[in-house]
């Protein structure tokens, strides 16, 4: 049985991974600082899955405390969730973002290198695209100047990856999320936002419930069917399961290259008021939002073009937009 690390496992999607990965016979061992998850979740896993995976809490940014994880962890492969993300504060406290998004993957790879673990596989984001040229968006479309601090830790942290599978033969595959939306089928793990949700789903399932008044819809003036901007939302559990599908390529060596990255999307867009009429329709009430100037830094339109992972991962999404709506209500209902 392979034992594979998911460093920020108790995460949004670090920890649907971790249920994936179970599911499919792999051994867990979880590194989490819980900067931004809850111990919780480890027992909520256990309950899906009726294994406990291991768990350390460890913060990345101390190599010392690395070195001495993997001194005394035998591990298969990496796969590495843990990171800030938040997209406005990164431009206001860049060198936290470096520290940690950048720090921590070094000491990562260095360990790794180190002792010879060779598959590792990376969260990256489909804003390394900025606004693409051409859509659906494809692996080709160039890598646009970063937006912001966190878009720019992503970048670099393809390039470190990349830089080090060809310097020391390691393999590694990033995968390049769009926007991950939804929860576990059980409702008993999903996204767990801390304060003011910055992101469309949680906003959106908040004002639902009456913890906000009304939703901003920022922009009605993109150049897009209905004004609003365009995005791909895929399910987590969708999401989640291309990470298996990318881990066991590594293991299998069906890689074609070191370093690959793939779009990972459903490869349908949906704009803002899209989004927004089918949660009324999942929820079964209307919503209450209002449309507002455009939010700085955002984009008009971004989906997928999914061939290449679709092919070379040999993997799909299965879950729709209503269905991935559906949870993160139930989701939402049950907080
Ligand atoms: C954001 C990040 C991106 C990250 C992704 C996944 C930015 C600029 N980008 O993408 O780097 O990978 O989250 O977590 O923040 N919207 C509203 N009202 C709201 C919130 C959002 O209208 O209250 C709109 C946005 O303008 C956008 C869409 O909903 O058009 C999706 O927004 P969001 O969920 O924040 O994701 P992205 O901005 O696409």
């Amino acid at each position: 049985m392979k034992k594979i690390l998911v460093t920020g496992g108790l995460g949004f999607i670090g920890s649907h991974t971790v249920v994936e990965l179970q599911n499919k016979g792999f051994e867990v061992v979880i590194i989490d600082d819980l900067s931004n998850s809850k111990i919780d979740v480890l027992e909520k896993i256990t309950e899906i899955t009726g294994i406990k995976p291991l768990f350390h809490k460890i913060d990345l940014r101390v190599k010392a405390d690395v070195t001495s994880f993997f001194d005394t962890n035998k591990v298969d492969g990496v796969i590495h969730f843990a990171a800030f993300k938040a997209v406005g504060e990164s431009i206001q406290k860049p060198l936290a973002y470096y520290e940690n998004n950048i720090g921590s993957l070094v000491y990562l790879l260095q360990e790794m290198k180190n002792r010879s673990i060779d598959h590792f596989i990376f969260s990256s984001s489909c804003t390394v695209y900025g606004q693409a040229d051409a859509l659906p968006i494809n692996e080709n479309a160039p890598i646009k100047k970063a937006e912001s601090t966190y878009g720019n830790t992503k970048q670099i942290g393809e390039e470190i990856i990349a830089e080090s599978c060809k310097a020391y033969n390691m393999n590694a595959i990033a995968l390049r999320y769009f926007n991950p939306i939804g929860a576990h089928e059980s409702i008993k793990i999903g996204e767990l936002p801390i304060g003011v949700p910055q992101n469309l789903i949680p906003f959106i399932t908040q004002t639902a419930a009456g913890l906000r008044k009304e939703l901003s819809v920022f922009g009605a003036d993109y150049d897009t069917s209905d004004g609003t901007a365009v995005r791909d939302y895929i399910h987590v559990v969708d999401l989640a399961k291309a990470h298996i599908a990318a881990l066991e390529r590594l293991i299998n060596k069906k890689n074609k290259v070191n370093f690959e990255f793939f779009n990972v999307g459903t490869g349908i867009g949906s704009s803002v008021l899209e989004v927004i009429t089918a949660f009324e329709k999942a929820a079964g009430k209307p919503l209450n939002y209002k449309i507002v100037d455009r939010r700085e830094g955002d984009i008009t339109a971004a989906y997928a073009d999914t061939t290449t992972a679709n092919k070379e991962l040999n993997w799909k999404t299965e879950k729709s937009l209503d269905e991935a709506l559906a949870a993160a209500w139930k989701w939402q209902q049950q907080q």
